[in-house]
């Protein structure tokens, strides 16, 4: 079982490249099933997500060649099948993006229903009854969605959610029918933008990347292409959590403040200097007292969900009392009863955290429970005294790509190790 070892108290300074996006790397990946061809991608991060995905395509006869560093090429030319098995959908919920690729392509899809996880039911209703409006015919049995679309037709569709990987599957879906379709209440998360970069790339006809109305123009065929996928804007902003949580000086490659207004918004807010060097880098200094702010989580152009965790460890340490707001996951504060262990003073009442700042975090055995949980122990461990031991780390390798690496590399005292889940407090030398 992998952990993680942090001595805490070292100031974080020097130079740090962002790795590409999870949450572009997997949707690309699945657009690749519409093209009878090869895809390459670059900057693509060596995560374990990743892998889980490639496994599933792999199982559908898509070939993957990892060329140099960050290069995969995608060879979808022939699909020799249409279901994703429960074994491999349970391992991750964004699974569900070969959903409307695949009936596009084969007219026909066997997914598993993705069960819930630990931040939340998440269900995905609202990406059926879209494709169910496309004229894709979905019988939901034994925990799969078994899907048919022998004639899809464009339809104007509205999301009463902006789901995320939602709007993904249905503008991969609508790619290549024949008409129109418009999604209103469309996610414009700068990830759901890049994927409709690359349908445009492909060939596809998409008006309002980036906004919450998308318009899909049905083209006959889709063509190869290669593509560089955008950097991680939450790894960007959990790297700018530790050199806040820390106090320290770090120089950030590959890092796009455009996409990360509502994060650096409040950074700012808290004390530290976010300042562009120049395009896409940026320089985050948090040298003195984190001052309190409040936080609401939102859809894009919002404070990111996946940024609350993080920005929740730092906030432990502030001057005064904050309040955050988590409005997408029912039940993402699983890192909240960690964080308190540490000494952080965090009261929950239903989807809103109460923390009032305290003068000093206390090293401790944690356990991740989730992606970003994980990121927040491991920040919070940055700056307690002593030493913090975070167990299931393996949630953190599913979206960071070497975080401990890049931690060391810029003076974090922290490294991998195999803990024995038998083993007492006292045996793992805390
Ligand atoms: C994507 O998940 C991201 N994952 C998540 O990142 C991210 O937290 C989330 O968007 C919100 O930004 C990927 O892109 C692979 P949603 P997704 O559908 O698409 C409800 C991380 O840490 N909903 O936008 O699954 C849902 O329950 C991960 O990198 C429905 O009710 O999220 C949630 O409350 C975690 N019905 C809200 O909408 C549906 O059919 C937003 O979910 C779909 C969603």
């Amino acid at each position: 079982m992998k952990g993680l070892v942090i001595e805490g108290g070292e100031r974080l300074v020097g130079e740090v490249t962002v790795s590409g996006a999870k949450n572009a790397a997997l949707p690309a990946l699945a657009a690749a099933l519409l093209v009878d061809g090869t895809c390459r991608f670059t900057n693509v991060p060596h995560l374990r997500d990743v892998e889980t995905f490639r496994a599933l395509l792999e199982s559908l006869g898509v070939r993957f060649r990892w060329k140099e560093k960050g290069e995969l090429e995608v060879d979808a030319s022939s699909i020799e099948g249409v279901t994703a098995s429960y074994d491999l959908v349970k391992t991750m919920r964004a699974s569900i993006l070969v959903l409307g690729p695949l009936l596009a392509r084969m007219e026909e899809a066997v997914v598993s229903l993705p069960g819930g996880c630990a931040i939340g039911a998440r269900p995905v209703d609202l990406h059926l009854k879209g494709l169910e409006q496309l004229g894709v015919q979905i019988e939901l049995e034994h925990g799969y969605i078994k899907a048919r679309a022998p004639t899809l037709n464009g339809a104007q569709i509205y999301l009463d959610i902006p789901t995320v990987t939602g709007t993904e599957n249905l503008m991969m879906a609508a790619a290549t029918i024949q008409g129109t379709t418009v999604i209103e209440n469309a996610a414009c998360e700068p990830e759901v933008e890049e994927l409709a970069e690359i349908l445009k790339a492909m060939g596809a006809e998409i008006e309002g990347a980036g906004t919450t109305v998308l318009t899909i123009r049905g083209v006959e065929k889709l063509r190869p292409i290669e593509y560089r996928i955008m950097s991680d804007r939450i790894e960007a902003g959990t790297l700018m959590v530790a050199a806040g949580i820390t106090g320290g000086n770090i120089l950030m490659e590959g890092c796009r403040l455009e996409h990360m207004e509502a994060v650096v918004g409040k950074l700012r807010e808290v004390g530290m200097e976010i300042s562009p060097v120049r395009e896409g880098k940026v320089r985050a200094v948090g040298d003195h007292r984190i001052r309190s702010a409040d936080v609401k989580t939102l859809p894009y152009p919002g404070f990111p969900t996946d940024m609350q965790a993080q920005f929740m460890a730092l906030i432990t340490l502030a001057n005064g009392l904050s309040v955050i707001s988590e409005t997408i996951f029912e039940n993402r504060f699983m890192h909240v009863s960690e964080l308190r262990r540490m000494g952080a003073d965090i009261r929950v009442q239903g989807s809103t955290a109460i923390v009032n700042g305290v003068p000093a975090l206390s090293g401790a055995p944690v356990m991740a429970t989730d992606l970003r949980a994980s990121a927040s122990l491991v920040l919070a461990g940055l700056a307690a005294t002593g030493m913090t031991v975070v167990s299931r780390a393996y949630h953190l390798e599913r979206g960071y790509e070497d975080l401990e690496g890049k931690l060391a590399a810029l003076g974090a005292k922290v490294k991998k190790v195999d803990l024995d889940e038998g083993l007492g407090e006292q045996e793992q030398g805390l």
